[in-house]
């Protein structure tokens, strides 16, 4: 079985949850590099296929050959493209992008919904985990109108990653800067008691005692969370 960092097993997992709710279908994996994700995905039965995307040509031969290696030549499909350029998106596939930033993130999935339209989106679940930038993809999904299934975080090897689960469901909205820059469902686990998530929020309470001082947002988001502290 095909190992995982801490941070990838978080994606894998939630890649498993979003499985469990969905019917069969393919994995695409947008930024492949080594193609781990992908192979793990076709080992455990996740994916009737994979598809893994790269928009450089060494990375993508990387993947390649894990999956051909692993034996699933015929399964799998690796393109050299800008994220999900050139893939016609089907009911009950599961988009994986991580390991990018926010702002990329948001350039693939906006061109994912010109090329596709709305109407097949419903049925399509996104896994993201950005490694920065996590207020603006926040921002963007609440405007463009998708929703969370959940949000995970973890520490590996002392740094903290967080992955989103979200799918289209079309009610556009929008957020606080807390909710943008803590996250709406890991301010709701944080409520309740996830121990996780309180180290998550320690770390980035540090972090954003930097930021705030040229972020207006992040200032803001801070503020917001002291008042709801003191509740
Ligand atoms: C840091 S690696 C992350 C790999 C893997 N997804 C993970 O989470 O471990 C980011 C990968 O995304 C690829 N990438 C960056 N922007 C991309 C884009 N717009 N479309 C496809 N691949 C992209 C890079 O070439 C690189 O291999």
């Amino acid at each position: 079985m095909q190992e995982l960092t801490v941070r990838l097993e978080m994606v894998f997992e939630q890649v498993k949850t979003a499985r469990s709710v969905i019917g069969s279908g393919r994995v695409i994996d947008v930024g492949s590099d080594h193609g781990y994700l992908a192979l793990r995905c076709l080992e455990e039965e996740l994916a009737d296929t994979a598809v893994c995307t790269e928009i450089h040509k060494a990375p993508a031969r990387r993947s390649e050959m894990a999956l051909n290696d692993a034996g699933y030549k015929e399964r799998s499909s690796v393109l050299v493209t800008d994220g999900l350029m050139g893939v016609k998106l089907q009911k009950n596939d599961i988009v994986v992008i991580a390991g990018m930033g926010g702002l990329n993130i948001i350039d693939i999935i906006t061109k994912a919904v010109e090329d596709n339209g709305t109407g097949v989106l419903g049925d399509v679940v996104f896994v993201l985990q950005p490694q920065k930038s996590n207020d603006a993809v926040r921002q963007f999904l609440a405007s463009k109108g998708f929703n969370y299934q959940d949000e995970s975080v973890c520490c590996d090897r002392n740094i903290f990653y967080n992955c989103m689960r979200v799918a289209y469901t079309g009610k556009s909205g929008t957020v606080t800067s807390e909710e943008a820059c803590y996250g709406p469902v890991l301010l709701d686990k944080y409520n309740n008691g996830d121990e996780k998530v309180r180290e998550y929020f320690v770390h980035l309470n540090e972090i954003f005692e930097v930021r705030q001082r040229s972020n207006p947002t992040v200032r803001s988001a801070l503020e917001e969370r002291r008042k709801n502290e003191c509740k």
